[in-house]
């Protein structure tokens, strides 16, 4: 064979391999709403840059009749390639091929990536589509997702790593998403579950639908396995390439900076009501300070009583947590606590300074709270604020009372500002319920106790309910308008730039998980 003839036949063979599972599998594929593995990379990607890696790869199983079985690139598309220029690894499953199964090689192609993803220190984006392990495979295939789950966690703090579900992905296999940093998931398409409908079905006799048993909105609302909820592909490709802007490569590295307009902060003052009790949305007021009114969240749309997520501060990435009053008046409860604390450690891992807006009545109370471990739930904020040595500022914009107080990083968790608005209320619990407790006797006692009830909950108000006493403590270290709430922030960070924080030698520390 000539040379020209061998490009030509390398030529055909690539063709060949890049049909993945044939005409009618892609047909089937795109009828079901979904795109293939090559058609996701191509979008997700730079234009042009992506090179695949490991395209000839041939399965070794011979049982169960699949000697004669060719399964193209083995049902994994594998390579790099880059997004806004940024270096990034890619695996995407190929549903077409075997229902993107995954046996011995095409979990060799993901562990190849990774370690290449880690050895090049960039981050790595994982497309899931799978029918879970391969089963004419066996114990190979369980294997295979041992050393993916091992690498996953490696990697762990190191590169970011984000899982997009756009397809099922079932049994063991979702524990790789699950290790990782943010899993995306897409209205209709995402399916994650441990068992599926049929063995509920058999072993619980209960009929539940693939949708509502593990679907986008379910993980995306009620068990907070999903970050980012899009209703399209397109929209979930659009929204990685949008956090990917905001992150750096790894840990040893800060996110780029970038050219950025101040915000939109006109009526800043404005957004928290003069009633302490009435609602208003703190997004609001995280448009109002950050570039370009810019605010990326995550986990929207559960637990949504506390809000975290990336925004940038004169050009570079900061993470916000903020109590959200509109939603079951911003307290901390079990998932809000995990939510925060994994968000704080995921922004001190990647060198993410925090900024924190309190404005909360406190834990939630109530025996199904107390029953669900928020004592476990909560400690994670406690000690994820404690242990993070990226710059770490607080604004108290209204309430901060009793443990919320201490848990929305306060100056006892080392802090290194806290700022109050005049709006601010810190005190042990909020005036009402104070009232009641220390002045029960006179308040009983009382010819109108109506009447002395208010005037003593005026009275601990005033006394308590603002930010001068902590102030005076030095607990806060400035009260600010609202109006000079960017400047103070912007100062801040600019000023902890070169933080260097001791932390005592440990092997690693035992969060209560
Ligand atoms: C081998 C598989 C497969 C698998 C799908 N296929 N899953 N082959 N091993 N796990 C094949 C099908 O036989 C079919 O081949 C092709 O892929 C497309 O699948 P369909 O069933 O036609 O697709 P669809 O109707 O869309 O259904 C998708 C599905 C279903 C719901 C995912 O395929 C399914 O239930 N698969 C099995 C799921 C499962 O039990 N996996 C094992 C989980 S245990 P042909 O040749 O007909 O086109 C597990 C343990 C991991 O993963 C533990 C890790 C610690």
């Amino acid at each position: 064979m000539s040379i020209k003839q061998k490009i030509e036949n390398l030529e055909i063979r690539r063709a060949d391999l890049a049909k993945g599972g044939g005409v009618k599998a892609v047909e089937k594929q795109h009828a079901g709403g979904k795109l293939t593995a090559r058609e996701r990379i191509e979008k997700l990607l730079d234009r042009g840059s992506f090179h695949e890696y490991d395209m000839f790869i041939r399965h070794e199983t011979r049982e169960f009749g699949m000697d004669d079985k060719t399964m193209p690139a083995d049902g994994v598309v594998t390579g790099t390639g880059s997004i806004d220029g940024k270096p990034v690894a890619v695996f995407a499953q190929d549903f077409t091929v075997m229902g993107g199964s995954l046996g011995l090689m095409h979990a060799r192609k993901i562990t190849k990536i990774l370690d290449y993803a880690m050895d090049m220190r960039i981050p790595v984006i994982g497309i899931n589509d799978s029918g879970g392990a391969r089963i004419q495979e066996g114990v190979n295939a369980l294997a295979g997702y041992g050393e993916i789950f091992y690498r996953n966690t490696m990697a762990s703090g190191v590169i970011p790593q984000i899982s997009v579900i756009l397809g099922p992905c079932a049994g063991g296999a979702v524990y790789s998403p699950a290790l990782t940093d943010f899993v995306f998931v897409v209205e209709n398409i995402s399916k994650m579950f441990i068992t599926g409908p049929e063995v509920i079905k058999t072993v619980l006799g209960e009929d539940i639908s693939q949708e509502d048993l593990g679907g986008a909105r379910v993980h995306a609302e009620i068990t907070g396995n999903a970050h980012i909820y899009s209703q399209t592909e397109d929209e979930c490709f659009e929204k990685i390439k949008n956090l990917i802007r905001l992150l750096p490569a790894n840990n040893s590295e800060k996110a780029a900076r970038i050219d950025t307009k101040q915000p939109e902060s006109g009526n800043i003052g404005e957004i928290v009501p003069d009633d302490a009790s009435a609602p208003y949305d703190v997004r609001d007021i995280v448009r109002a300070i950050t570039d370009d009114s810019y605010f990326y969240e995550i986990q929207e749309l559960w637990a949504a009583n506390i809000v975290v997520g990336f925004a940038r501060m004169d050009g570079e990435t900061v993470g916000f947590i903020a109590n959200q009053p509109l939603v079951l008046a911003g307290v901390l409860d079990c998932d809000s606590s995990d939510k925060a604390a994994r968000f704080i450690r995921f922004c001190d891992a990647f060198n993410i300074p925090i900024i924190t807006l309190e404005d909360l009545p406190g834990y939630l109370p109530g025996v199904d709270q107390e029953h669900s471990g928020v004592i476990r739930h909560g400690a994670k904020m406690l000690y994820a604020y404690s242990e993070a040595t990226v710059p770490k500022i607080t604004v108290i914009l209204r309430k901060a009372y009793g443990g919320g107080y201490i848990a929305m990083n306060s100056r006892h968790l080392k802090a290194d500002f806290v700022f109050a608005w005049p709006s601010a209320e810190i005190a042990v619990m909020g005036p009402e319920g104070a009232a009641n407790i220390i002045f029960r006797k006179e308040i009983a006692e009382a010819e109108n106790p109506a009447e002395v009830r208010k005037q003593k909950v005026a009275e601990y108000r005033e006394k308590f309910a603002n930010p001068f006493v902590a102030a005076g403590k030095g607990y806060i270290d400035a009260v600010i308008t609202p109006g000079q709430t960017r400047e103070f922030l912007l100062h801040a960070l600019k000023t902890a730039k070169g933080k260097t924080t001791a932390t005592p030698q440990k092997k690693h520390g035992i969060p209560p998980f």
